[in-house]
């Protein structure tokens, strides 16, 4: 007679070579997408305060060395993300032909072409003087507030310029309603059809991005976001959004920030399962990892790995992380 318990889950736990056998995810540098900041008039790059070990880089040779070194590792995609020399209300510095991103996004191609996935960030807030996500108008009482149609057509003059340069996937994120249908006509008329929208569907107004407000100086400099970002109490919203994005011709979803909405993952992956799903580990998602580790509180490898496993497990395809080389490298190492 077999004896008590006939079950037993730790038969499946017994050692690392049945462990990784069954384990029903997994997680490699291929995933990954890395943040880049870069910045126009440095020449050498600057690491940002409330993001150790993550810097800005100048529109040089500086940023290429950094991708190299990322290359090495296996990183193949990442995001840019532009500190432009000059704001102003419309952000002109956002469309322009030899503005910071692309030009970074020129230089990136002419020296990896097809090797490397080239990503660039759509949105106006690093680049003009209020610093919000679109065309500020003030209505009769004097109020701010953002004009979603006037937007659109500045989005839309930001992601051709961004395709012209030669970026192979476009991610816009203002959050302005009707903004990936606006990307998405203005570069088929221009012909850029093959050229990928992954829409930050679902961003939230999260205080988890102060620290890259911080890194590109773009937090506003009045009101909020709140009127266009998602309120973190909602959840079942997302889906509503994620659709619109479907129907508008986006080719990946995205939700963000990541740790903190795992549910949100699960579910938006679970309704859309048809279309990849990207996650974005953010700022301060980072920095508090980074915190308690500088601290000797954590252990950072483990602590990330934890966490990015986890948001796979929640059901994104994809994670941007500013660990993405970090994680790379310790992959390599083994566990
Ligand atoms: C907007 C944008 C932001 C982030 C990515 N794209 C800032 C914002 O919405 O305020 C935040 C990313 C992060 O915190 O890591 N251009």
């Amino acid at each position: 007679m077999a004896s008590f318990p006939i079950v037993r889950p730790r038969r499946l736990r017994k050692n690392k070579l049945i462990r990784d056998m069954i384990a029903e995810t997994n997680l490699t540098e291929k995933n990954l997408i890395l943040p880049i900041f870069i910045k126009e008039g440095i020449l050498e790059e600057e690491e940002i305060k409330s993001m150790p070990g993550v810097f800005r880089y100048p529109p040089n040779d500086k940023l290429i060395k950094f991708v190299e070194s990322s290359y090495d590792n296996g990183i193949r995609n990442v995001i840019l993300f532009g500190i432009p020399k000059y704001k102003d209300d419309i952000a002109s510095s956002a469309y322009d032909k030899n503005g910071v991103i692309q030009t970074s996004v020129r230089l990136l191609k002419d020296t990896f072409g097809d090797k490397l996935i080239v990503i660039t960030d759509e949105c106006t807030d690093e680049y003009t003087s209020h610093g919000h996500c679109g065309i500020v108008k003030y209505n009769s009482k004097g109020e701010y507030f953002v004009d979603n149609d006037e937007s659109l057509k500045i989005h839309a003059k930001i992601a051709l310029s961004q395709a012209e340069a030669g970026a192979d996937i476009i991610a816009p994120s203002s959050m302005m309603d009707g903004v990936v249908g606006a990307i998405r006509k203005a570069l088929d008329e221009n012909g850029y059809t093959d050229t990928l929208i992954m829409s930050y569907s679902v961003k939230y107004a999260s205080t988890f991005y102060s620290p890259f407000r911080d890194a590109a100086y773009s937090k506003p400099a009045f009101g909020d976001r709140k009127s266009y970002q998602m309120d973190p109490r909602n959840a079942y919203e997302a889906l509503k959004e994620a659709k619109l994005d479907i129907e508008e011709g986006a080719d990946i979803l995205m939700v963000k920030p990541a740790h903190t909405y795992l549910d949100v993952i699960r579910l938006v992956k679970d309704n859309f399962p048809d279309y990849p799903l990207a996650a974005y580990h953010v700022s301060g998602e980072y920095s508090m990892i980074k915190a308690a580790a500088l601290n000797g509180w954590i252990d950072e490898r483990t602590a990330v790995l934890e966490i990015t496993t986890a948001i796979r497990r929640a059901g994104a395809d994809l994670i941007l992380t500013y660990y993405a080389n970090d994680i790379a490298k310790w992959l390599k190492e083994g566990l």
